[in-house]
């Protein structure tokens, strides 16, 4: 499973990116909103540049436009992929974008079907969105779970990534649902590494070590 950062923040990928850890970024227009205005485009080129996949969210509502949209974005640059909400416009516009080679990324899917039907139309990767099925009191990860078992059986190129995670057990129960990706906020990629047994035995070592230099 690769790890996505789930931010527009450019040091927070940045510092992601130097650990070696992270493949792709993933924004949508609220994590963008949460960096205040700017340069938008200058700020995605900056993310491509760092990263070899970045999603970038279609605003617009009608196939038209988000077949658009999706061509503007795409043409920044080759590592854009273009977020398309689920809805019969963006089942359209995909089904078009993905035989023109656009990268798509078939977001706020709240269920297996939409899922599958990403998958049918061509989209690049489909986003369950984990957290916020478990907000509404479902199993967000069932449906991670159901999409990546549906699109091995039939063969389905799409990848699977699950999004809206919160926390580091959502990361491991990704892994173990075989997602292709996880999209992680940066807290919790942080969170992922520390252990304070880790830190409490870096310690100890480097006090042992004390002695040691001592003799
Ligand atoms: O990439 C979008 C998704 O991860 C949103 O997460 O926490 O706003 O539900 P959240």
């Amino acid at each position: 499973m690769r790890i996505f950062l789930d931010t527009a923040n450019i040091e927070h990928i940045r510092h992601a990116a130097r650990l070696g850890v992270i493949s792709g970024v993933t924004t949508n227009p609220t994590l963008v909103a949460r960096e205040g205005a700017g340069d938008f485009k200058a700020a995605i080129l900056e993310i491509c540049s760092i990263v070899p996949a970045v999603s970038v969210e279609a605003l617009s509502l009608d196939a038209e436009g988000m077949k658009q949209e999706a061509r503007k974005l795409s043409s920044w640059h080759e590592n854009i992929v273009v977020k398309i909400p689920v809805s019969e416009a963006g089942l359209e516009a995909i089904s078009v974008l993905s035989r023109e080679n656009i990268k798509t990324n078939f977001t706020l899917c709240f269920s297996t079907n939409q899922a599958l039907l990403g998958a049918l139309v061509g989209a690049t990767y489909v986003s369950p969105f984990v957290g916020r099925l478990d907000d509404v009191g479902h199993q967000g990860m069932e449906v991670v779970a159901d999409a990546v078992e549906i699109f091995s059986r039939y063969n389905l190129p799409t990848q699977v990534i699950a999004a809206s995670l919160r926390h580091p057990l959502h990361i491991i129960a990704a892994a173990k649902a075989g997602a292709h990706v996880a999209t992680v906020p940066y807290s919790v990629l942080m969170q992922m590494i520390r252990h304070p047994l880790t830190d409490i035995g870096i310690a100890r070592f480097a006090e042992d070590w004390k002695k040691v230099v001592k003799q």
